[in-house]
């Protein structure tokens, strides 16, 4: 038996949430005046995700909401991390004008955050978890610099609605993901794979994020400006090697430096800009917008994984996988002498190889990089081959040794003085995974696609005990 001194204390105060996004859980997609986001294009567009799945129907959780809030209270989960969905609140934007604002689409969110705070819950709003409207898109999408103004202007709207009752707002999700993984490997929406506009995309979503962080301080003065980032952990296979140090570099700069430098330091990179000079001579950044990117941050959340080990590639045989993003275009932009190592060990049901030491690291990084700002884990789980047992519960032992290793990890920054504030466990919901549709599963919570029916795994038992208990139990 686990005894007190077996125990992980997490520091007073410390927040337990969960998380999930609004594509992948609302469903309703046709409800409340809401018009069709890339990610509703995309994947009607056979062949782009698996079994040509759709977020149509998904969690339904537009219409189940109050029972999902009433779940998580019933678990003792302390905070919410949920996105809206951005055609719900202008869904006539256009690339030159924010058009008129929905009321029923902020009445959706504002009714969710009423049933937080009444349940005890404190909400945390991502403005932008990928789902772009689609006229926005269709005039260039985030390759246009109007759609960082009308997001800076969306993001207003939101936070003037819903900041009297938000603790905090984050800009964007994984804005790696939305840059390479929708205009250069195509594998998310809007599944486009030109290198350049994957670049002009970084640099209109840090644009983005500096417009909307400065709206939300100016709309919603109490509550906290953040951003989530997924961030990489990247190692040289053979850390005395030039050209795998070198390798490793070149995407720490791509995955990271490219955010964290404006966002930070309101400067990009100089060996990135030097890396990339042969796809795009970076025109699409225009003065004064590194100042705009640098906002002042009350805090920067991190989503993380899984590790990553790379090499120079000598050129010679079959170029070892992309990371697992597919095997067409690559989302590593002027990477072609990159190859990513294949990890042995263990994988989650994504492939995706398991060290928690990647966690301690990055908070470690951003701990040094961003003195003064708080840090959140808003994103971190496993998706594993959930089955429903006879006695009707899925016995997920996997994700719980994964959250525990993980949790230990976090735990281990925070002694090294990182100010880690909260964890939100992804997801509350086993959800649309994006491009893998509903095959993958994420949740503490089962979901019986047919019935709706949601159960809480094992894993939300142990969660719901950590949170309760502000500790890890020895494992
Ligand atoms: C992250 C996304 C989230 C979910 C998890 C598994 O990249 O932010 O929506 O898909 O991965």
């Amino acid at each position: 038996m686990p005894t007190t001194s077996d125990t992980t204390r997490f520091p007073d105060g410390f927040l337990w949430g969960s998380a999930t996004a609004s594509y992948q859980i609302e469903g309703a997609v046709e409800e409340g005046g809401r018009t069709p986001s890339i990610w509703d294009t995309f994947s009607r567009t056979p062949g782009k995700t698996l079994d040509g799945d759709t977020g149509d129907v998904a969690d339904d959780h537009f219409h189940r909401f109050r029972e999902d809030v009433a779940l998580m209270k019933e678990l003792g989960l302390q905070s919410y991390r949920f996105s809206v969905a951005w055609p719900r609140i202008t869904p006539h934007v256009t690339a030159d004008g924010l058009g008129e604002v929905e009321q029923r689409g902020l009445d959706f969110y504002s009714a969710l955050v009423d049933e937080l705070v009444a349940a005890g819950i404190t909400p945390a709003v991502t403005l932008y978890h990928w789902d772009l409207p689609q006229a926005l898109e269709d005039a260039g999408g985030w390759t246009d610099r109007r759609t960082a103004e009308r997001f800076g202007e969306y993001a207003a709207v939101v936070a003037g609605a819903l900041g009297d009752r938000v603790r905090t707002f984050i800009t964007l999700n994984e804005p790696w993901c939305a840059a390479y993984l929708g205009y250069a490997a195509g594998v998310h929406a809007p599944g486009r794979t030109e290198p350049a506009a994957a670049l002009a995309a970084v640099h209109h979503l840090n644009l983005a994020h500096g417009l909307a962080a400065r709206a939300v301080r100016e709309q919603a003065p109490g509550a906290e400006v953040a951003v989530t980032l997924n961030l990489g952990w990247f190692r040289p296979e053979d850390a005395s090697s030039e050209g795998d140090v070198d390798a490793a570099r070149r995407v720490d700069g791509l995955q990271n430096r490219v955010f964290l430098g404006p966002m930070l330091r309101g400067e990009y990179p100089a060996d990135v800009l030097e890396d990339t000079a042969a796809v795009t001579d970076w025109s699409f950044v225009q003065d004064g917008d590194t100042a705009i990117i640098q906002q002042s941050l009350d805090a920067v959340g991190l989503n993380y994984y899984s590790p990553t080990v790379v090499r120079r590639w000598s050129g010679e045989g079959v170029k070892e996988s992309d990371d697992g993003h597919g095997d067409g275009a690559s989302p590593w932009v002027a990477c072609d002498d990159v190859e990513f190592v294949e990890l042995p060990g263990p994988r989650t049901e994504m492939g995706w190889p398991i060290d928690p030491r990647g966690m301690t690291e990055l908070l470690l990084r951003l701990a040094a990089e961003a003195p003064g700002t708080d840090l959140y884990v808003t994103e971190n789980g496993m998706a594993a081959p959930d089955v429903v047992g006879e006695d009707g519960v899925v016995h997920d032992d996997d994700r719980i040794a994964y959250l525990h290793d993980h949790l230990a990890a976090v735990h281990e920054a925070v002694s090294g003085g990182a100010p880690v504030r909260g964890y939100y466990v992804w997801s509350l919901l086993d959800n649309f995974e994006w491009a893998y549709g509903y095959s993958k599963r994420f949740g503490v919570v089962h979901v019986d696609y047919g019935t709706q029916v949601r159960t809480p795994k094992d894993s939300a038992r142990w969660y719901s005990r950590v949170a309760a208990d502000n500790a890890l139990p020895a494992r």
